[in-house]
């Protein structure tokens, strides 16, 4: 694993119906490097659960990040574990910060658009465009005006549209949304599946996709696992010539563990980038959620905890 470090829980907040924030201060001996719009990090709960969270506030004066968590509906433990027994004086650990989600500067107009607790990379994304004076707007999509956790927050530089489930008929205009964006405008989005589904199809007639941009939290629903056995296959590691068998039963990270081969990782699904290793040779069947076309195509990276081999046998850099 990465290093981690130690912070103490400072402010547990309610922000909105299901949703908490979280303030956590490191020690000043451990300085935590500052965190640029989207990034998320892994916190290691106080029951050992590892969880990863958008940072929606780095302050430098006070050694803090600040999250929100949602309450997962069902929870896998770590939302509820936050939700129903962190408080103030906990002591929790911290992995690196990471940005599977940057913004590209140089946009016209930045076009974001939110569901339920999606909002937090957002907030960051929002506050980045209104420190540039960029302009913007959001979509803000929420089951109830209950639930828009951060709302006053937002900068008011930018135009805000909330669509509230139970006020509202029917689903949020999304070709209102993006039908004006400009040739060089991007579209960030973090939210459920199906809005995220619904942004991807409706951009398409708008915008490149190199100009739309996804978060993920978690593929535990989204996972439809390929049909069928999946077909075993080789690894090569390159520096010691070692052969091993990754059967389908197995992913490549768990035969490597089982192999003493250690390897960082974080959320093991696909979403996070810390298991990426570098690819000699052979064909890779790429599964995670993270990558761009461009690096799957040039095919000499691989997330080891989620993808597989389209060739029989795979050469990686260890
Ligand atoms: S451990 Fe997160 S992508 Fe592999």
């Amino acid at each position: 694993m990465s290093s981690w470090t130690r912070a103490t829980v400072i402010r547990v907040q309610r922000a909105a119906h299901g949703v908490l924030d979280i303030e956590l201060v490191a020690d000043k001996a451990s300085p935590l490097p500052e965190a640029a719009a989207g990034a998320h990090l892994d916190v290691r709960l106080p029951n050992g659960l590892i969880r990863q969270y958008s940072i929606h506030r780095y302050n430098a004066a006070v050694n803090s990040y600040s999250i929100g968590v949602g309450l997962s509906e069902p929870s896998r433990g770590g939302s509820a574990f936050i939700h129903e027994r962190l408080q103030a004086g906990d002591v929790v650990e911290l992995g690196a910060a990471r940005n599977n989600f940057p913004i590209k500067p140089g946009a016209s107009t930045y076009l974001f658009v939110a569901g339920g607790i999606g909002i937090t990379p957002i907030l960051s994304m929002v506050r980045w465009c209104d420190a540039n004076n960029k302009p913007w707007r959001l979509l803000y999509c929420v089951r109830s005006r209950a639930r828009a956790a951060y709302i006053e927050h937002l900068p008011r530089s930018g135009i805000v549209t909330l669509h509230v489930d139970d006020e509202q008929a029917g689903h949020p205009n999304l070709h209102d949304f993006i039908r004006d964006a400009g040739a060089d405008d991007q579209l960030y989005c973090c939210g459920p599946a199906p809005l995220m589904d619904a942004v991807r199809a409706t951009a398409e007639h708008y915008l490149p996709a190199q100009h739309v941009h996804f978060e993920l939290f978690s593929v535990a629903h989204l996972c439809a696992k390929p049909e069928g056995e999946e077909a075993s296959f080789i690894i090569e590691l390159a520096r010691s010539g070692r052969e091993l068998t990754v059967p389908g039963t197995s992913s490549v990270l768990d035969v490597l563990e089982q192999a003493g081969v250690m390897v960082p990782f974080s959320c093991r699904e696909g979403l996070c980038r810390t298991c990426e290793c570098s690819v000699l040779d052979g064909e890779v069947d790429h599964r995670d959620y993270v990558l761009g076309d461009a690096e799957r195509d040039a095919n000499n990276v691989m997330l080891v905890c989620v993808s597989r081999a389209k060739s029989k046998k795979l050469t990686l850099d260890l």
